[in-house]
């Protein structure tokens, strides 16, 4: 799974902390788009990734990069390393007490009131307006890819670890208080990235990608590969109390969820990007073979018989699913993904109508890259129509060595933006990002 070269195109780091203001736009920004879109990713703090695979790089620094957009005007950009122990480490500060052991470097999440960096099973950090970190809060060490109900404000998670206990799960409150907190076994550490929740239940996915701590020996930084014969399961947890329900389902591996939701007759409708199988080491070359693409697959468990029937729902190639969170839990139509038309691209932003079956493309040049698309509801209302806003995506120009902020309008996501913030310096590709409401 060798990745070209880690120091130069989208994935390459930046070296500095810069922060810029009157940033050049092309179009028109809509008055109402009043915020910040907020990226977050490894970059080493010296500026150069070592190692030369993906395993390599997924552990480097957290870098946070905002673009601030108000007025119909972008306003600022500004990148900045999370501050955590590591950080201060390479400062040399001597007092380094007050910062947290925890590398963020994944995610963004909104809850109750705060910004916090999300961790790969460390601790969350607050971060402020300015990306200054403000340390941890009421959020204990858990997932990146927690869920927030966007109807009652609660935040699910779990920590899946190679050390004992393997697997929690946990329920906070909309205040950010803890109301559960309970261990679910499995049978050996599994790689867990995401979860999904539904108005009734939390989802778990206990798949077949483990840890082998012999790949150690072999050179490999993170010891996680497929394991043949180890089932894939989903765990549902009833939300609030109630005892866990496993569903086996064909071997595969899940990175990221699109959404879930509960329909009749006790029944779950659980929409994913599957991998037929990820991470496969071979032991002949010490390598890991180049993983399959994902396609949009969706599982309907039946919860009291404890099975489920699944459908691959595309042929398109695709990773990096985002949705109107105010949908998160809940039916929804809509999906937004990154299109991957081969293995080394991550190219084109996918709008699919689930109702139809149909999907749109924005098409982004061969050569140039695109980040994962985030959608901007243009307003708060619930009732108002599920694509009404827009999406944001970075694109990696590579001719220029640059990036740029593309607005989207979320009805017509094939037609050429609406607006264009050239930051005429790069995003590197990183992992997910946010928007920020002001
Ligand atoms: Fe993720």
């Amino acid at each position: 799974m060798s990745v070209p070269d880690l120091n130069s195109g989208a994935l390459a780091p930046v070296l500095d902390e810069i922060e810029m203001t009157a940033l050049k736009v092309t179009g028109e920004i809509p008055e109402a788009l009043n915020g910040a879109l907020l990226r977050n990713g490894p970059n080493p703090y010296s500026g150069r990734s070592e190692g030369s695979d993906v395993l390599s790089w997924w552990p480097e620094a957290a870098m946070l990069h905002s673009v601030q957009f108000a007025d119909g005007e972008a306003q600022a950009y500004r990148n900045r390393w999370v501050r955590s122990h590591a950080w201060a480490r390479y400062q040399n500060i001597e007092d380094i007490s007050e910062f947290v052991e925890t590398n963020p470097n994944v995610n963004i999440l909104r809850h109750g009131g705060t910004t916090y960096a999300m961790a790969e099973g460390g601790v969350p950090l607050a971060v402020n307006s300015d990306l200054g970190t403000e340390g941890a809060r009421a959020l204990g060490a858990m997932t990146a890819h927690p869920k927030v109900d966007p109807v009652t404000g609660e935040l699910f998670w779990f920590r899946a670890d190679w050390n004992q206990p393997w697997l929690l799960y946990g329920e906070v409150d909309a205040q950010g208080q803890s109301q559960r907190e309970l261990e679910i076994e499995v049978a050996g550490p599994g790689m867990m990235h995401d979860m999904a929740i539904t108005a009734s239940h939390s989802i778990l996915m206990d798949l077949s990608v483990g840890y082998d701590f012999s790949l150690l020996q072999k050179g490999v930084r993170m010891p996680i590969c497929w394991q043949e014969g180890r089932p894939s399961r989903l765990c549902l947890v009833p939300r609030g109390s109630g005892e866990v329900i496993w569903v086996e389902i064909e071997p595969c591996f899940i990175q990221h969820v699109i959404n879930a939701y509960d329909i009749a007759g006790s029944k779950i409708v659980f929409d994913v990007v599957r991998y037929p199988w990820y991470l496969k080491f071979d032991m002949a070359t010490t390598e890991f073979k180049a993983n399959p693409l994902g396609v949009p697959w969706r599982y309907v468990i039946d919860i009291e018989a404890g099975t489920a029937t699944e459908t691959q729902l595309d042929d398109r190639r695709v990773e990096l699913p985002r949705i109107n969170e105010s949908r998160t839990g809940r039916p929804y139509e809509y999906h937004y993904s990154v299109a991957q038309p081969s293995n080394t691209e991550m190219r084109g932003v996918l709008k699919y109508d689930l109702k139809t079956g149909h999907a749109e493309c924005h098409d982004i040049d061969p050569g140039d890259s695109n980040s994962e698309p985030v959608f901007v509801p243009a307003t708060s209302r619930a009732d108002s129509a599920e694509d009404a806003g827009w999406v944001l995506v970075c694109v990696y120009r590579a001719a220029t060595d640059t990036s740029e902020v593309r607005i989207l309008d979320a009805h017509r996501i094939a037609d050429a933006p609406l607006a264009v913030v050239d930051l005429g310096r790069r995003i590197p590709a990183g992992f997910h990002g946010a928007w920020i409401p002001a």
